[in-house]
């Protein structure tokens, strides 16, 4: 039996955190495998990349998310007793209750209220000397976002409440002063939240019954009863804080688009098969979750390799949207890649891949598309702005790796 290749080091946690995506990819071209074994915390940890890896990856009866996530992860960015940790029945009991806010008609009305937002705020930034595009979209999409998941925010908390909400995805993945932000601001997200599930089920607050606030409220496990308040927080905020942080592809849409210029042309005559193709490659493009984690159940061999029970298992995602044997010069940016691509569940994996009703496959991904397309929609046709000299590189060891500058604009008006 071949034996899984081993990283030469005895942990590698610091190399992770100084490249967190392509770690993975390029040891495994070092060792020219899909797959090496390492230590990450000092826990043995086999890491995975490429299509068959990930189709290994999402097969629920081989591996497990119990356990497999770091705390600080979870103190952070996921909170604690949410979906991202369940396996079997209680995943997918749970998950149904998200997918059921997934709708086209729900979708299609964040995406107007959005719109709204997007409008609003285009005339404030007319008035400003320069917009800190990202840092913007973070009020914008909260905004939209509470709105439509019937989640009240009162006015003059608005800042302060977003601030929380963004140092969950923007700062977990960091160290230091601005992983203690975050973990402060999950204690402060989650009390929010809860207290307003308690007024919801006290019958002090009445959200629209397709609202995620109502359907998170009175949703019942399996065991039939409601969630308890902090659990059912950790999922209200499962729906507002990726929203929010679409911030992130929102600022690679606006990216790609200076990078790009020849590109708007093709936006111009408006053809939305073409902005779809655009914003599944900003997705490919660019990085955002580097990996997932998980753990083998019990012991079983794939291609050979001995996979024991209990081993952490990470999957790399970004290396997989960037692996050659599926994108052909993967390092170019080419929306027209997408025209052929034929909607495989393993090859492109930027929200996770597999079946999102059976496995831990991102819930969100429409929405992160159809707000991508309106982005692209203002971006393009419905505003024009000036992109001054700033500093737009990307930030490999920061996560998320937004441009450095945080994507400045200036001299913005309505078109
Ligand atoms: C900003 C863009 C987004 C990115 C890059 C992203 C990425 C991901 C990734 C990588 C996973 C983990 C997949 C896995 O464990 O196998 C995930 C799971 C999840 N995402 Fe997203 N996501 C985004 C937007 C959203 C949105 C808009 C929502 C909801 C409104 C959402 C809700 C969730 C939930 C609830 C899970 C856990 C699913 C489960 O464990 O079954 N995400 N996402």
């Amino acid at each position: 039996m071949p034996r899984i290749p081993r990283d030469e080091s005895f942990d590698s946690t610091l190399s992770l955190i100084r490249d967190p995506y392509r770690f993975i990819s390029k040891r495994c071209r070092r060792y020219e495998a899909d797959l090496f074994e390492t230590r990450l915390l000092l826990r043995r940890t086999i890491c995975m990349t490429g299509p068959e890896a990930a189709q290994l990856f999402y097969d629920p009866s081989r591996f497990e998310r119990r356990g497999a996530m770091p705390k600080a992860i979870q103190k952070t960015l996921l909170g604690q007793a949410g979906v991202q940790g369940l396996d079997g029945e209680a995943h997918r009991r749970r998950k149904q209750m998200f997918m059921s806010l997934m709708t086209p008609e729900r979708i299609e009305q964040l995406v107007l209220r959005a719109a709204e937002e997007w409008q609003i705020c285009i005339r404030r930034w007319a008035s400003m000397d320069q917009v800190v595009l990202y840092t913007e979209l973070h009020e914008l999409l909260m905004r939209a976002v509470c709105a439509w998941a019937g989640v009240p925010l009162v006015e003059q908390e608005i800042d302060a409440r977003t601030r929380e909400i963004a140092a969950l995805f923007d700062h977990a993945g960091s160290v230091g002063f601005r992983h203690l932000w975050s973990r402060w601001a999950r204690k402060r997200a989650d009390h929010w939240m809860a207290q307003i599930i308690g007024n919801i089920r006290s019958g002090h607050a009445h959200p629209p019954e397709q609202t995620a606030a109502h359907i998170i409220s009175w949703h019942r496990d399996s065991d039939g009863e409601l969630l308890p308040p902090h659990v059912a927080a950790v999922e209200l905020i499962n729906v507002v804080r990726p929203t929010v942080a679409v911030s992130v592809y929102i600022a690679f849409v606006a990216h790609a688009l200076h990078e790009h210029p020849e590109l708007r042309e093709q936006f111009a005559s408006g053809d939305e098969g073409y902005t779809e193709c655009f914003v599944q490659e900003v997705r490919r493009f660019y990085p955002f979750f580097p990996a997932v984690a998980a753990r083998v159940i019990q012991t079983f061999e794939w291609n050979g390799y001995r996979f024991p029970e209990g081993r952490r298992v990470l999957l790399d995602l970004y290396g997989t949207n960037q692996d050659a044997r599926t994108w052909e010069r993967p390092e170019e940016f080419d929306p027209e890649r997408f025209r052929q691509w034929d909607g495989n569940l393993f090859n492109f994996v930027p929200q996770g891949g597999g079946d999102h009703h059976i496995g831990h496959r991102c819930p969100g991904e429409w929405i992160a598309i159809e707000l991508m397309k309106l982005a692209t929609e203002f971006l393009t046709r419905r505003m024009s702005y000036e992109v001054p000299d700033q500093d737009l590189s990307i930030s490999w060891s920061r996560m998320p790796p937004v441009p450095r500058s945080r994507f400045v604009i200036r001299n913005v008006t309505a078109s």
